[in-house]
């Protein structure tokens, strides 16, 4: 029978409370479906590095990539802590695992469930995807600072476009676009940022005429954030750069009901790497310890991994679960009452 090798990053903070609910869901929507899910624990994040002083080693990152696929929580410290200046968390680890596992769509699916608690008093339906490019742009570290700490400081944070890496992620939002509703929208800065907006416009326009039926729509970002909140039923796929991508999907997770419903998949579509499937959300170190954490962001992602590995009535079963379970919220729950609360409707 099938085996998956599953590397699991509990990570920091929330990462560690979700993750053990999203697990449980895992074991029990797998337990008879043939295949195993053999899984790995990787002690990685914040924690580990005031404790050992490694971020990610060599052997970490060999021992990850000989699995199928990965489930992280969350890592990261308290924003601005001092004594994590060295591990640099976000770049030494998480896209770390992102660019060296060529992850390159970043696919984060944002729905306004039924009883979701969105702010929004007229939504009308919400249903889109952002294909957030993973691999270039401001996130790729290139640049630097000059005459550091002085009044003539110079920083530079170039953002990297190559003509390679737009066009295999237009083309999975494309092909994404065309398996949906057909419409895709292009976001980006190409009134300021003209270089790279003249790359990723004429992108999107060459792989338009491979696609005929898919209505291509362009917004600026800033323009794009207005509609988020006024009129986000337009949106089907929303295809833009890392950073743009970054932004647009945690307002995308307030809009459709907070950042604790928000899931995303690092995908390397060519399989050639692990894909890394992890909530929008980041360790919220506010509220960690505290039993305070939506897990559905989690357990979404697990819907994800099954989804990617092929397992879709898996997906749909926890997918269903998670829609039931917020469609009968009525009062405050712990992280472990949400999990237990879910794993109840998928046994049902
Ligand atoms: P955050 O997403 O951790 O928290 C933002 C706000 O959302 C907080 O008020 C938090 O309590 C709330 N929140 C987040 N997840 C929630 C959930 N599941 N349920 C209920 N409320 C939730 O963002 P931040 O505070 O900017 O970052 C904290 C740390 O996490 C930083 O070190 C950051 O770099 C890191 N981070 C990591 C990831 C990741 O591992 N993928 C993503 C984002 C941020
Ligand atoms: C996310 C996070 C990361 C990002 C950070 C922690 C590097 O905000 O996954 O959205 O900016 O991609
Ligand atoms: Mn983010």
């Amino acid at each position: 029978s099938r085996v998956v090798k599953l590397a699991v990053i509990p990570g920091d903070g929330i990462g560690r409370e979700v993750i053990a609910q999203a697990e449980r869901v895992l074991d029990a929507v797998t337990a008879d479906s043939g295949v195993t899910f053999e899984k790995t624990p990787f002690s990685l994040g914040a924690d580990r590095f005031l404790q050992t002083g490694d971020t990610l080693s060599d052997d970490d990152l060999a021992a990850i990539r000989s699995h199928d696929a990965i489930l992280l929580g969350a890592v990261g410290g308290v924003p601005g802590d001092p004594r994590l200046k060295d591990a640099n968390i976000e770049r030494g680890l998480l896209l770390k695992l992102r660019f060296e596992l060529d992850h390159y769509v970043n696919l984060r699916p944002s729905k306004l469930f039924t009883g979701a608690p969105g702010p929004l008093s007229d939504p009308g339906e919400i249903d889109f995807v952002v294909v957030r490019e993973g691999t270039e742009g401001p996130y790729v570290g290139n640049g630097g600072s000059i005459r550091t700490g002085t009044p003539h400081e110079v920083a530079n944070e170039t953002s990297v476009n190559t003509a390679f890496g737009i066009e295999r992620v237009v083309r999975y939002a494309f092909e994404l676009a065309e398996r949906r509703r057909k419409k895709l929208t292009l976001v980006h800065k190409t009134n300021v940022l003209v270089h790279a907006g003249a790359i990723w416009k004429r992108v999107v326009d060459t792989v338009a005429s491979e696609h005929p039926d898919v209505a291509v729509d362009y917004l600026h970002v800033d323009a794009a954030t207005i509609f988020l909140v006024t009129d986000p039923s337009r949106f089907d796929v929303i295809v833009t750069d890392n950073l743009f991508g970054d932004i647009l999907t945690d307002l995308a997770g307030a809009v459709t009901g907070g950042i604790g419903l928000a899931a995303s998949g690092n995908i390397n579509p060519d399989g050639t790497f692990p894909s890394m499937f992890e909530p929008v959300h980041g360790s919220a170190p506010d509220i960690a310890g505290q039993q305070k954490a939506d897990p559905t962001a989690a357990i979404l992602s697990v819907a994800l991994l099954l989804d990617h590995l092929g397992l879709r009535d898996e997906a749909a079963r926890v997918q269903r679960a998670v829609e039931a379970d917020i469609a009968s919220r009525d009062r405050a729950r712990s992280t472990d009452e949400i999990g237990d609360a879910v794993l109840a409707l998928l046994q049902a």
